[in-house]
């Protein structure tokens, strides 16, 4: 009699088809407590009735039960693992991303205005065989005035225009904040073998400041060495340079200029409409050049009865005012964010 109250193996199978059947967590939990819960759990009972049972009955029904334990807990355990880890069906909910999903645009920067001209003059001119060079922004008063053929009185060696550096260098060593990016012609001379041409792009420091001046601005220095380089060469240069930087139609004009450091001197002016109201514009000084004076070439140990060429340097910021419209040269330097990004 006792023996039919305890549960048979039929009743374990139903368990373990329970067990199978379950789909969440909280199921199984059920399950667990109806099996093995301290008061009525159907194995904690039937374990109980043990003790009823004659020792030869009890050691088979024991043994029986052990079995059938340690069989439901696992199943119990295997089920618990295939319920937690998460199925493929889950990841698509809680990890998948959505391509389409229309999300606010990341704000993306861009070159400065001023940068992003330098890169399109190298590129322009590395076009055209020139190469790329730098020099320092602290020049020796020798570099910057005495190489250039720029005589002892030139009132660009004056305190009033020129930034002079303290420092206890004496006589031609004394150290200026360069006034322009001439002084790379001479260096790019003093290294290299002609025939060459190249570039050099960089910040030159004058005591000015308006509309159109800044005591820091930016210069591109070109130079072009060669046997048979003429006047005609540096037009074509210049021309192309200024069609392709600014516009096919920028209206421009060359006229005549004197620079110690070139034989004979031209300017070139462009058309500058900072202004919508001034519907004309106003020709805006941007490039000086010229053929390089023999004193120069002599300077840098080059000799002037075979080699000749000419050199240029280009206002950057200048040209950036020109392309864009812009009104001063102060609107460039600040870094304020509203004015950078309208272009
Ligand atoms: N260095 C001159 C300036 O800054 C420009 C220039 C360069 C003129 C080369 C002639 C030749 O004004």
């Amino acid at each position: 009699m006792q023996q039919n109250a305890a549960p048979g193996p039929g009743e374990w199978a139903e368990f373990k088809k329970k067990i199978q059947k379950s789909s969440t967590l909280k199921d199984l939990e059920t399950i667990e407590q109806e099996l093995f819960g301290r008061k009525s759990g159907a194995m904690t009972l039937a374990m109980k009735e043990l003790k009823n049972l004659s020792p030869e009955e009890r050691k088979d029904k024991a043994k029986e039960l052990n079995e059938q334990k340690q069989s439901l807990v696992d199943h119990l355990e295997k089920l618990k693992d295939e319920l937690i880890k998460p199925d493929s069906a889950m990841l698509v909910k809680s990890d998948s991303i959505d391509a389409t999903l229309d999300l606010p645009k990341k704000e993306q920067g861009h070159l400065h205005l001023v940068h992003e001209f330098t890169r399109q003059v190298e590129e322009t001119f590395g076009r055209m065989g020139f190469d790329v060079a730098r020099g320092p922004e602290i020049e020796s008063e020798e570099m910057n005035f005495n190489k250039l053929n720029v005589p002892e009185d030139h009132p660009a060696r004056d305190a009033q225009d020129t930034f002079w550096i303290k420092s206890n260098k004496k006589g031609k060593d004394r150290l200026v904040l360069r006034t322009h990016t001439s002084p790379v012609q001479i260096r790019y001379m003093e290294t290299h073998e002609p025939p060459f041409r190249a570039i050099f792009p960089g910040k030159v420091y004058r005591k000015d400041a308006d509309a159109t001046h800044s005591p820091m601005f930016h210069q591109f220095e070109g130079l072009m060495i060669g046997e048979n380089v003429t006047l005609a060469n540096m037009k074509a240069v210049m021309i192309t340079a200024i069609r392709e930087l600014i516009a096919k139609d920028t209206q421009f004009r060359f006229r005549t200029a004197f620079f110690p450091f070139v034989e004979p001197g031209l300017e070139v002016d462009m058309k500058w409409k900072g202004d919508d109201k001034t519907k004309e514009g106003e020709w805006l000084e941007v490039v000086g050049c010229g053929m390089v004076h023999p004193n120069v070439l002599r300077n840098c140990n080059i000799d002037p009865d075979k080699w000749q060429g000419f050199a240029f340097g280009f206002g950057i910021d200048r040209m950036v005012m020109i392309k864009h419209r812009i009104p001063s040269i102060k609107s460039l330097f600040p870094g304020d964010v509203r004015f950078l990004r309208q272009f």
